[in-house]
């Protein structure tokens, strides 16, 4: 998609509803977001997209978000915004960025692979522990974490 201009943004600008789309937990976003590093991506003015960076370890950053308005995915923005965290995170110092996501979440599985990432591990039974309703995603049950990092060591 053209003209979508990704920048670095403060917590207050980064709508709720679009961090909910990665993460269901208002909790859990309230709890990372201050301490995260926000990037928007906007469209004619309007906020697109957002993915949010996490200090865990010396040169280490996680990515504990990323989302795309439902009505424009599939174009692109997703992608950059991948793309546009993981130079930010080296800009800043990362040699590795990790993320995690679901077993059945086959979408974002190739959207991280694409973009060089490796599966280092899998955190077995963690939705089916931490969320109280089941959850599936084409027509697989989401129950195990895929860990995923790249690096550039
Ligand atoms: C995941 C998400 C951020 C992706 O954003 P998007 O703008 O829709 O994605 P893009 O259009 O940039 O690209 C997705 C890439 O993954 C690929 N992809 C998606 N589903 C795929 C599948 N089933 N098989 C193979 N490739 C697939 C696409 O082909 C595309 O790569 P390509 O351009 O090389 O073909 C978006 O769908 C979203 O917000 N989902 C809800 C929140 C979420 O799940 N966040 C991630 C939490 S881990």
């Amino acid at each position: 998609m053209e003209n979508v201009e990704i920048r670095p943004a403060r917590a207050e600008e980064l709508p709720r509803e679009l961090l909910l789309l990665a993460d269901p937990s208002p909790a859990l976003v309230e709890s990372y977001i201050h301490r995260g590093h926000g990037l928007l991506a906007e469209h004619q003015g309007t906020t697109v997209g957002v993915a949010v960076l996490l200090d865990t370890r010396p040169h280490t950053m996680e990515l504990v978000n990323l989302a795309v308005r439902e009505s424009l995915q599939g174009r692109g923005i997703g992608q950059a915004l991948l793309h546009e965290s993981l130079a930010y995170a080296r800009v800043h110092g990362a040699r590795t960025v990790e993320v995690g996501t679901g077993n059945s979440s086959i979408g974002q599985l190739a959207l991280y692979q694409k973009a060089g990432f490796r599966i280092v591990g899998v955190e077995r039974d963690f939705f089916t522990r931490h969320y109280p309703e089941p959850i599936y995603e084409n027509g697989i049950l989401c129950r195990d974490m895929i860990r995923l990092s790249i690096n550039w060591d």
